[in-house]
């Protein structure tokens, strides 16, 4: 389902290089739910921009469904990264002064869905994660854990064959991090979606398949 091939990313700036990842190979399979851990500044994020597109590696090819993604155009991969993947970050990445139920829906505007499917499906979503009666509720009205329930909702609109998730659980105390980990698994257990979280929480890296290790760029496990 995706693969990564002999990966190396550096970062240039004008003064500093940093080898951010070496030599990395990794397959998700279809269906996996696979953690990635590893200290501050390995390159944790760096893999899952790479792994949803969001970013080019400087080495090394990203293979989604088979196909290689290094010869797409910007517009190409776009399209793309809006149809394969669901984004869920730390910080929830709402926008404040757009109700939940539009929050929901923003993946929708970049295809061309009418109006008014737009609204059912995010209200499906919505429903997915228990929150369809904060529907016209701002961001800033929900808690945390709502919050990244809407960011779930808003990464399932589009029904992405593959979920990244980065530190989904970090922000959010043990209890409500459970609580999202239910969703996550549920989603994986019941739509077979695939998902690939990172994490700093060895109990929430237990709760999933597979986990890799990196440290420093390589992974170690
Ligand atoms: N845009 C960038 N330009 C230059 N260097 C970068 C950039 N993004 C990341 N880096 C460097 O690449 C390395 C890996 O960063 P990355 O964000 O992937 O780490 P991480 O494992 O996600 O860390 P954390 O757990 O703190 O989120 C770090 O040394 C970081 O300083
Ligand atoms: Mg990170």
């Amino acid at each position: 389902m995706l693969q990564l091939q002999n990966i190396e990313k550096v970062y240039r700036t004008d003064t500093v290089e940093t080898l951010a990842l070496r030599n990395i190979n990794l397959q998700v399979d279809k269906g996996e739910f696979l953690s990635i851990m590893g200290p501050s500044g390995c390159g944790k994020s760096t893999l899952l921009n790479l792994m949803g597109l969001l970013d080019e590696p400087s080495k090394g090819k990203v293979v989604v469904d088979g196909k290689s993604t290094e010869r797409l155009s910007d517009k190409q991969m776009a399209h793309f990264r809006n149809q394969s993947f669901g984004f869920i970050f730390q910080s929830y990445h709402l926008i404040n002064d757009l109700k939940v139920l539009d929050n929901t829906e923003l993946p929708l505007l970049y295809r061309s869905s009418a109006s008014g499917q737009r609204k059912k499906l995010a209200t499906e979503a919505l429903e997915k994660v228990g929150l369809a009666n904060r529907a016209n509720h701002l961001p800033s009205q929900l808690s945390g854990g709502q919050k990244q329930r809407v960011a779930i909702a808003r990464a399932i609109v589009g029904k992405p064959s593959i979920i990244l998730a980065d530190e989904p659980t970090g922000n959010l105390d043990s209890t409500m991090g459970h609580e999202i980990m239910d969703i996550l698994l549920h989603l994986n257990q019941n739509e077979g979606t695939t998902i690939v979280m990172v994490t700093h929480d060895e109990t929430m890296a237990r709760r999933t398949h597979r986990l890799v290790r990196l440290f420093d760029g390589s992974q170690v496990q």
